[in-house]
């Protein structure tokens, strides 16, 4: 087979990533059986928010690793099929762990977000029904916005960790670690499946509204069960917090809206390429360290005695 058949749109041709390798990590935070749904200290909106990113995730992740297998039928690029399992297998673990936490935030006091599960896995069923293109969009936009996260959980990780429950800041951090790690795959197999811009564009719109809507509708189902909804103080706190959603992820988005967008063009952040290679230097079955939350810095967790 020759380079133009290797793959369905004849001008995608692979470039090296920013990483030499998509690590499958153990991804298995043992959470404690009480964990708090309210583990950011005096701020129910962000935990709220956060728990319900995450309540996302179980129906999200499953649904990008199907169509990346669909993608893997189409393509014949080594390099790209190998990125694809390491997406795949990193995507598998993200989701099991979010299950776990996202049972107990239910068993914990919120039984009332299974519904919404419900909606969201009914959601994901339709998308599954649409073409290829849509969903490999959907995903390659998505993942953008992960990107942008990422920078914005380690650059303000003093203001969003410092002082909260350590796993859900350690799993939140490794999470987006990762996602950084696998940054280019879904734009890749989009690229080498299709390549058209304006399909590309509508998916960084409809990937990042579609997960943050859910995410939002959540979060106001809980803050109505507290009873907090609406008073100026919470009124005051969801300004500041879904204002720092679009004030750090916006500009990841505005970017990817862009023509000649690839998501090698963002370096990674330092804090991020220490972590990678912090936790090359684990033992063979350690259990992952924590984020030492009482740090005002949160420094890397490797080399460090985890919190009690
Ligand atoms: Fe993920
Ligand atoms: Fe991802």
């Amino acid at each position: 087979m020759s380079e133009q058949e290797d793959c369905p749109n004849p001008a995608y041709a692979y470039e090296p990533k920013h990483v030499d390798a998509i690590v499958v990590r153990a991804f298995n935070f043992e959470f404690p059986d009480d964990l708090a749904p309210l583990w950011a200290r005096d701020n129910p909106v962000r935990s709220h928010m956060f728990n319900g990113f995450s309540l996302t995730m179980p129906y999200l992740e499953p649904y990008l690793i199907r169509s990346m297998q669909a993608a893997m039928k189409l393509i014949n690029e080594p390099r790209l099929l190998e990125d694809i399992r390491g997406f795949n297998g990193q995507e598998a673990r993200h989701y099991q762990c979010h299950r776990r936490l996202n049972e107990l935030i239910k068993k914990n006091g919120y039984p009332e977000l299974a519904a919404i599960e419900a909606r969201l896995a009914a959601s994901y069923q339709r998308l599954e029904q649409r073409s290829l293109r849509t969903q490999l969009a959907y995903n390659a936009g998505f993942e953008s916005m992960t990107n942008g996260f990422t920078n914005w959980f380690i650059k303000k990780r003093r203001q969003l960790w410092s002082g909260n429950c350590p796993w859900v800041a350690s799993f939140w951090v490794m999470h987006m670690v990762e996602e950084t790690e696998h940054k280019t795959v879904a734009y890749d197999t989009y690229m080498a499946c299709y390549g058209d811009y304006w399909p590309r564009a509508w998916g960084v719109l409809h990937g990042s509204l579609h997960v943050l809507c859910y995410g939002f509708l959540a979060m106001f189902v809980c803050l109505r069960k507290d009873g907090r909804w609406p008073s100026l103080g919470i009124l005051r706190s969801l300004a500041r917090e879904i204002g720092g959603v679009v004030w750090n992820a916006g500009p990841f988005l505005l970017r990817a809206l862009l023509p000649g967008y690839n998501p090698r063009q963002d370096e990674d952040p330092q804090w991020q390429k220490d972590w990678v290679a912090g936790h090359r230097s684990l033992p063979a079955g350690a259990a992952l360290p924590l984020l030492d939350t009482t740090d005002p810095d949160v420094p890397v967790p490797f080399g460090r005695t985890a919190p009690a």
